[in-house]
């Protein structure tokens, strides 16, 4: 093989395109081996180009058929990437047809089938592989497009429009958009339909489209579509801009949902939803997912991206819309610890390893590997940061001129922080650091108190990351109340603004010494470090008027407990579960919120929290503790929580709103922790009776977290074996909550089974994500999990270097470990790294983790 080795894209080697394109027709004649795409493509001199120069095309895995330009045949000068042709100066036409392979795509990016139908996925840089074009998110075009097929349903971006002569599906996109949000869906699908009217008296067509036989499945996807449209006018003014909004569930599909101009494409598993079938987690996911990708219409679509570096300009910014959303539909603060609690999961977790990179990073191998935490989940903290400092209104204010001022362009996070300054009169250029400076800032707290003054000295330091040795202060809001020491709230929410490496604050004329409320809200992504009493904590955790600090004193005395016990051995004492006790039984509080406070912290967050102590985690000692400390709070509070777990138990039909599904979560929670001590009757009668699957689920992991339920297990699969959703669950499941020493093994025998189809990224990530998953049973002593894994992941690559190559973050976490995991996880690395042929998304993203 005579591959060029994969080079660097740099932000600071951008360079605009030198030509613009007044128009796009595409004709596709689809065909499942040879799919024929003939392109018309009308091209001017970019007046903000460099001047004259070859047409330089992206192209990959193409055959060209022919080309020509003004309509003469031309022979342009081909190489795997693209290929480029001389053209005369001023305006021409550029023609081509070329043949594709949808059938034998399993990358699953530009032109793929899915059980038979035809579908398109082109972010990043996917329209590459369906035919020669500038592909680049700054290169914007209006699209017509004509399929010919004999597909019963043929769908593309924009409106529909009258079949041709020859009955033709023709569609016309009247906004200018960048490749990347081109799609063509065909096959036989069968769709569920609705109808808004926008508020300026805009109809408009909503269509969900699935495989014959999901149909009763999409109303609630429907519904949350509805009330995404209402909710983008009313808070954000954005109205819909065409005649059709179309969804497509797809079950081969890398990603959770991909936003296209008017024909969102979406893995089946965040559309269809059935109270049989589907968690009430599905469900949140689903509602949140529609709106994201309803949201992207504005912030991505409308306004898009200059170059792929800015990608947390869309992605930051409509994952804080989507949570804004979430928040609005549920529970504001369960959905603030919810997002906190996948934050420090996924985030902090790759912001302390070999992957960590800047919100905006600033060079990539391949662009696939920066769709991450950090651009998502940090992007929308730094947009959150910002509103927090400016205020609601000037956040409002700033959108409004950013939509107005940016509309149909293509752009920067310097355009974005110049619409806040411009709208503010701030200066944002310390803040802009948070797109700039990657890691979590740490920040310590100390404290001083003297005649009826309180102070707090704030420090922030940020480790080094690969590549930014060094650290400059940032903008740090933090937000703080003050209690007194009979938890009466003698301060309230006061935001300090830390700009300097160290800053004190003061509050005076306090008659008590009183315990601060740190950082409320979570208002800023980083690590506090404060030496806190566990009497403190309890008393935030019982009346903090902050309820994210409530439900964090609660975790802080959990994590501390748990170190605790496993670096002294100490006991579970009985303070921890009393306080919980406190909490459960508040019939104040939201169920949702009760179920949050129960639920343990992870096993990954305790080893992390070893390591930023500087104790080298012992997964199985971790994995013990957690168990010891779940034993403790059953027993002490097995009373409360039978009585919960009776109280709450179905009074009527199942419906998936936010409070019926509060009360089902912590009814779960109860469950889960009384199965640890029971015989299992409780969860196996709730398990028979079941008639939702938050409620068959949620007693299957109980019974199987205890080591039973093998019989439901067997009963679950006879069930549901028809049922790939479903399935998913069946899958991961089982291996998630194996016994440390027995979940390699079962994963082992699970990718054996007959239904384990390896293709489809779905049940990849059920067994070896869920391999992952079981911190314990990943890490068990002897390897053999991670061994298993990296098999996998190398047989997976050659057919889907997307998906292994995020996958492959199963081992970013190696140097967390002692060295003879880290020997272990390292060779599983390094045989990765050695397969013959590894494609260039999983070369580069373990050549990262080995540094
Ligand atoms: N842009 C999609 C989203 O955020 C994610 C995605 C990226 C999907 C790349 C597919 C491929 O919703
Ligand atoms: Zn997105």
């Amino acid at each position: 093989m005579t591959e060029a080795a994969p080079h660097a894209v740099h932000l600071s080697d951008y360079a605009p395109y030198p030509f613009v394109i007044d128009g796009v027709e595409l004709t596709f004649r689809l065909d499942p081996g040879r799919t024929r795409v003939i392109s018309r493509i009308a091209f001017s001199p970019n007046p903000d180009g460099p001047g004259h120069s070859a047409l330089q095309l992206d192209g990959e895995r193409l055959k060209l058929i022919w080309a020509r330009i003004d309509g003469a045949p031309v022979e342009p000068r081909i190489t795997p990437e693209g290929l480029t042709c001389d053209v005369p100066t001023g305006s021409f036409v550029w023609e081509a047809e070329v043949e594709v392979d949808p059938a034998a795509n399993t990358a699953l990016e530009g032109l793929y089938m899915s059980n038979g139908m035809y579908c398109t996925q082109c972010e990043a840089q996917g329209f590459r592989r369906i035919t020669y074009y500038p592909d680049r998110p700054d290169v914007m075009a209006r699209f017509e497009v004509t399929i010919e097929s004999d597909a019963p349903v043929r769908l593309s971006n924009g409106n529909p429009q009258e079949p041709d002569a020859q009955g033709r599906a023709r569609w016309s996109d009247p906004w200018p958009k960048p490749a990347y949000l081109f799609a063509l869906v065909a096959g036989n699908l069968t769709a569920r339909s609705a109808s808004f009217t926008t508020r300026s008296g805009r109809e408009v067509a909503l269509n969900v489209y699935v495989r014959p036989g999901d149909e009763d499945r999409c109303d609630y996807a429907l519904d949350a579509l509805i009330r995404s449209m209402r909710w983008d006018e009313e808070v954000y003014g954005r109205e819909y801009d065409l005649d059709v909004f179309n969804i497509v569930a797809v079950d081969d599909f890398n990603m959770g949902a991909m936003e296209n101009k008017g024909l969102n494409i979406f893995n089946s598993k965040y559309v269809l939803a059935s109270p049989q079938t589907a968690t009430d987690r599905d469900y949140e996911m689903i509602e949140g997912i529609i709106a994201h990708e309803y949201f992207h219409n504005w912030t991505g679509n409308r306004i898009t991206c200059r170059d792929w570096f800015q990608l947390c300009l869309k992605e930051g910014l409509t994952v804080f819309r989507d949570q804004q959303f979430t928040g609005d539909m549920r529970s504001a603060p369960v959905k603030r610890i919810e997002d906190v609690l996948q934050l420090r999961a996924r985030q902090f977790r790759e912001d302390a390893g070999p992957l960590s990179h800047p919100v905006r990073p600033e060079s990539y191998i391949e662009i696939n590997n920066f769709y991450t935490a950090t651009v998502y989940e940090k992007g929308a903290e730094v947009i959150g940061m910002l509103r927090r400092l400016v205020g609601a209104e000037a956040y409002d204010k700033a959108l409004a001129l950013y939509f107005d001022r940016h509309d149909g362009q293509a752009c920067t996070i310097e355009d974005w922080l110049k619409v806040f300054e411009d709208a503010t009169g701030r200066d944002l250029t310390q803040f802009k650091r948070w797109y700039t400076q990657s890691g979590t800032p740490h920040l310590r707290v100390l404290e001083s108190w003297e005649d009826g003054t309180y102070s707090l000295h704030l420090q922030q330091q940020t480790p080094p990351t690969p590549g930014q040795p060094e650290k400059a202060p940032q903008v740090i809001p933090v937000a703080v109340g003050l209690l007194d020491p009979g938890g009466r709230e003698v301060v309230p929410t006061r935001l300090l603004e830390l700009t300097q490496a160290e800053q004190s604050f003061s509050f005076e004329g306090l008659s008590d010494r009183p315990v601060p409320s740190l950082l409320r809200g979570f208002s800023a992504p980083v690590v506090i470090e404060r030496a806190s009493t566990a009497q403190e904590r309890a008393l935030l955790l019982a009346h903090d008027t902050d309820p994210f600090n409530r439900w964090e004193a609660g975790r802080a005395l959990a994590k501390e407990l748990l170190v605790d016990m496993i670096s002294n051995g100490t006991d579970p004492g009985d303070d921890y579960p009393g306080a919980l006790g406190k909490v459960i039984e508040d019939e104040g509080l939201d169920p949702a919120f009760r179920a949050l406070t129960l639920a343990l912290p992870s096993e990954d967050d305790i080893a992390q929290t070893l390591k930023t102590a500087g104790i080298t985690p012992d997964p199985m000692a971790v994995h013990e503790a957690l168990n010891r400390l779940a034993v403790a709070c059953a027993r002490h509070l097995r009373a409360p929580l039978a009585a919960l777990h009776d109280a709450l138990a179905p009074n009527g039909p199942y419906t998936p709103d936010a409070e019926a599904a509060g009360r089902r979560s912590l009814r779960g929670a109860a469950l889960g922790l009384l199965t640890r001590i029971d015989d299992g009757s409780r969860a196996e009668a709730q398990f028979a009776q079941a008639d939702n699957m938050t409620e068959e689920l949620g007693a299957l992991t109980a019974l199987l977290r205890a080591g039973k339920g093998h019989e439901q297990l067997a009963q679950f699969e006879r069930k549901w074996s028809q049922d790939r959703l479903v399935m998913d669950k069946w899958f991961s499941v089982q291996v998630m909550l194996a016994a440390p020493r027995e979940a390699c093994e079962i994963a082992d025998r699970l990718t054996a089974h007959p239904a384990f189809d390896w293709k489809n990224p779905n049940r990849f990530r059920a067994v070896l994500g869920g391999l992952a998953a079981n911190h314990a049973g990943f890490h068990a002593p002897g390897g053999a999990a991670y061994a298993l894994a990296a098999d996998w992941l190398i047989r997976l690559d050659p057919v889907n270097p997307q998906t292994t190559a995020r996958m492959s973050t199963m081992f970013e976490t190696w140097r967390r470990y002692d060295a003879d995991r880290q020997d272990m996880m390292r060779a599983a690395l390094e045989r990765l790294a050695a397969a013959p042929g590894v494609s260039r998304d999983t070369g580069e993203m373990v050549g990262r983790m080995l540094g």
